[in-house]
């Protein structure tokens, strides 16, 4: 049995994210069909961060059908290489989160050449080779495909962030993609990493001379690493915009034990850690970057089938939330299109681009709902520690949800999205909103995603394994502004 709950509650607005109380709470007794109460209170005298309106991102890799992790070979032809630009599914599912960021980079960016004209060399693709550093051969971007790739982008209305060859030049025992830290296979000093960002802002500056919007340096995307990112980042005073790193805090694909650990709350707290330590090496820092996630896989190696493509991993993907995790993940599998389920928070977060708040509720417990009420002042528990308040009581009578200050009409309502998993299986990839299911119909056109309207005076009920958006437009801050 499940034994605990993590509710998550995000006040987010664009451009702000404002204060986010958790209420945890142990169970003592409890079966299938336990109702108990839970208090939200939110402080909305501060904010805790911010983010861009063009947020939303994703990773196009580079990975060929060969690539095969324990015996599964989990890509297909999902490469940036191979992948078939004609699908509608996959234009819609871009378009519908627009506008989408999409990087294209992975492992093998730092072993890839571009082809150019005339100089001879011939352009082929990866070739699986257990000898070679990283397991493939080095492979080429025929200019042909840049060319479809870019018409495809301009059409969809996507952001590119392009992962240059880091390791262009160097040995392999020296640093591109992953290659902070210890980096994995190879690595670079931050150092030398420091240099080559600053040549390569020489560069941008002399080609794009002359125009007004000049593409920004994202750098390193790896693993953070406090030592490594306090050095590069302070050797690179003017040259970087972005500050990246990656997140694969399940371990490894193959762990059989991932789910209970997207069910634990201290797991999913554990990369609060690398938030604020990088955040406060930012403001130490004095730069004027910006931190991003460039990769947030989850579980590395490919990931897990029927996890990390099921409903369950968008329990994962939005407790970032929490701590500003920005959604982003690796196309596996037509990840965006075949299963649009996971990646929900988006295209709600454009509907909800309206007035108000919106809270963000996770039940990780299969067996209770909650019934959720929202205070806005800290007299409501009669508990002065708010941010974690046991509740053991089981009740089943519903509470009323308390009249919120500068709530004057009794019948506001607040609209509802309530997701779950088809037949309650944390494997499904089926997902329901607000208990029917999304479908991509056979045109790919993505379906509306329709919230219920709630009177204000209701508590908010989060049943077992649901993920719950509730937009309160009668709840308003000045730090959301
Ligand atoms: C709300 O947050 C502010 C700033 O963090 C803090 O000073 C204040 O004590 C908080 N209020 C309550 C009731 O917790
Ligand atoms: C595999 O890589 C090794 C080392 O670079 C090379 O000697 C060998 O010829 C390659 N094998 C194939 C089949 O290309
Ligand atoms: C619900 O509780 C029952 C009985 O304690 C337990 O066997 C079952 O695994 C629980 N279900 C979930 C989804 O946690
Ligand atoms: C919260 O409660 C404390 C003590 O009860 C009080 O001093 C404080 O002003 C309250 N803060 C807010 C934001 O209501
Ligand atoms: C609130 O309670 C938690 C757990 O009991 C504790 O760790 C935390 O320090 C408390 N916070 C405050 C502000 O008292
Ligand atoms: C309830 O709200 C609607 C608008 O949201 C308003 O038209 C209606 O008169 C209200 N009803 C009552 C009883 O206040």
């Amino acid at each position: 049995m499940g034994s605990q709950y993590l509710l998550t509650c995000v006040c987010f607005w664009l451009p702000l994210v404002s204060f986010t109380i958790s209420v945890a709470s142990q169970k003592s007794t409890a079966g299938p069909g336990n109702v108990i109460e839970g208090n939200v209170f939110i402080n909305g005298t501060t904010s805790i961060g911010r983010i861009d309106d063009d947020f939303v991102c994703a990773t196009l890799d580079w990975w060929p059908p060969e690539k095969c992790d324990y015996g599964t070979c989990s890509w297909g032809r999902d490469s940036l290489l191979n992948l078939d630009l004609n699908n509608l599914k996959f234009l819609n599912a871009i378009k519908a989160f627009s506008p989408l960021k999409i990087r294209l980079g992975g492992t093998l960016q730092d072993k890839v050449i571009y082809e150019r004209a005339g100089n001879g060399q011939p352009c082929s693709p990866f070739v699986k080779n257990n000898s070679e550093f990283l397991g493939f051969s080095q492979g080429c971007l025929p200019m042909s495909r840049w060319d479809e790739l870019s018409v495809f982008f301009k059409k969809a209305g996507a952001v590119v962030v392009f992962g240059l060859n880091e390791l262009s030049g160097k040995t392999t025992d020296s640093q591109g993609n992953e290659l902070s830290g210890n980096g994995i296979g190879a690595r670079v000093s931050a150092d030398q990493y420091a240099s080559d960002i600053n040549s390569l802002q020489n560069v941008v500056q002399n080609i794009y001379a002359g125009f007004k919007v000049k593409p920004q340096i994202v750098a390193p995307g790896g693993f953070f690493d406090a030592t490594w990112f306090t050095d590069f980042i302070k050797k690179t005073p003017k040259s970087l915009q972005v500050v990246s790193h990656h997140i694969y805090n399940l371990g490894p694909g193959v762990d059989d034990h991932l789910i209970e650990k997207i069910l634990d709350p201290s797991s999913l707290d554990s990369t609060s850690q690398t938030f604020s330590s990088l955040q406060s090496i930012l403001k130490n820092s004095g730069t004027q970057a910006v931190a991003w996630v460039g990769e947030a896989g989850g579980a590395y190696n490919s990931g897990h089938n029927l996890v990390t493509n099921a409903f369950v991993f968008s329990i994962w993907t939005n407790s970032g939330w929490h701590h500003l995790l920005i959604p982003k993940h690796t196309v596996d599998k037509h990840w965006l299109v075949e299963t649009m389920a996971y990646s929900t928070l988006p295209p709600l977060l454009q509907i909800l681009i309206t007035t108000g708040i919106t809270l963000l509720l996770i039940n990780l417990d299969g067996n209770t709902t909650v019934q959720v009420r929202v205070s806005t002042e800290n007299n409501s528990g009669g508990t002065k520690n708010s941010s974690m308040h046991e509740i053991q009581i089981p009740r089943t009578r519903f509470a009323t949800m308390h009249r919120v200050r500068g709530s004057k009409r009794v019948n506001d309502t607040r609209k509802e999205y309530h997701l779950t998993a088809k037949d309650g299986d944390l494997h499904s990839q089926t997902i329901l909103l607000n208990g029917k299911i999304l479908n991509i119909d056979s045109s790919g056109l993505i379906p509306p995603l329709i919230p219920i309207d709630v009177n204000q005076l209701d508590p908010i009920i989060v049943v077992p394994f649901s993920i719950v958006f509730a937009q309160i437009p009668y709840i308003k801050f000045s730090a959301c502004n």
